[in-house]
């Protein structure tokens, strides 16, 4: 006779909104399975979304899209609007991958969950974003602990339709693997999290953002406004401790976007072990 598997149950930490739930464990479970099956190379395995799913991309997606022309800067709105999302359902990964393949040479891959920093970072140095394919818990939409297929979608496929912001996730990626020591990863990582999750940039007198955690966070998109906004300081980025459990508090503005790309570009193109021994010599000298 042939045995039964039961049902795999997914762990969640037990503040996590569908730790109670064990139809969502469950099918966080086989969303996950979905990206353990998936081969490099291959194409990336479609999820069949539940309407109940649907419905919460639907709704996040569309109360993120008009807080965005309010919000977000002029690059991810342009990119946004060349890499086309569907509203109404939650998007594919291959279909994603697809499309920024064409756009920007960029591709998704699919992973289980979240997968080491030096793992992921590195993928990026192949031009390659490693995304979950699970979503929220539908009981809070607009709130997620962890990383979803909103954050991942919405926040960073939109910026990686754009060419500059493409590179710029390749050239990170670059500058991760030559982070050799783990005081130098940190501080790279810390710059990417200050930049690339959670910048602002001043256009045409105001503030807007280019972070993929902000822009994909329905709650902290409003608030970053009243956040205390640095001046874009690349040492103090590194060095500074960071919160994820809750609205970050203070915020590095750029003075314009092409000089946070620029800076930015050259930070990551060049950053190793010693550069991060010169930038710490810097800040604690204050030179
Ligand atoms: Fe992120």
């Amino acid at each position: 006779m042939a045995s039964v598997r039961a049902p795999q149950v997914l762990e969640l930490p037990t503040d996590h909104p569908g730790v109670r739930d064990l139809e969502y464990r469950a099918r966080r479970a086989a969303i996950a399975e979905v990206g353990h099956a998936y081969r490099p190379g291959s194409r990336v395995p479609d999820v069949e979304y539940s309407p109940e799913e649907d419905e919460v991309w639907r709704l996040v997606s569309s109360e993120l899209a008009i807080k965005h022309r309010r919000y977000a800067c002029r690059a991810y709105l342009e990119a946004a609007e060349a890499l086309v999302l569907p509203s109404d359902r939650v998007p594919q990964l291959r279909e994603v991958d697809e499309r920024l393949q064409a756009l920007t040479n960029f591709r998704i891959a699919p992973v289980p969950g979240l997968v080491p920093p030096r793992q992921f970072y590195a993928s990026l140095a192949e031009r390659t974003f490693q995304s979950t394919q699970y979503i929220r818990h539908h009981s809070v939409p607009f709130y997620t602990p962890e990383p979803d297929v909103v954050h991942e979608i919405i926040g960073h496929a939109n910026m990686l339709a754009g060419p500059q912001f493409a590179d710029l996730y390749q050239a990170a990626g670059g500058a991760s693997l030559r982070a050799e020591t783990d005081a130098a990863h940190e501080f790279f990582s810390r710059v990417f999290w200050f930049t690339l999750e959670f910048g602002v940039v001043r256009e045409d007198g105001e503030l807007r953002t280019y972070g993929a955690g902000l822009l994909s966070s329905y709650g902290e998109i409003d608030a970053f406004r009243s956040a205390e906004v640095r001046p874009w300081s690349l040492p103090e980025m590194g060095t500074l401790d960071y919160d994820i459990t809750h609205y970050q508090p203070v915020l590095f503005e750029a003075a314009s976007f092409g000089q946070m790309v620029d800076d930015l570009l050259a930070f990551f193109t060049t950053y190793d072990d010693d550069a991060y021994r010169r930038l710490v010599t810097t800040r604690s000298t204050g030179s």
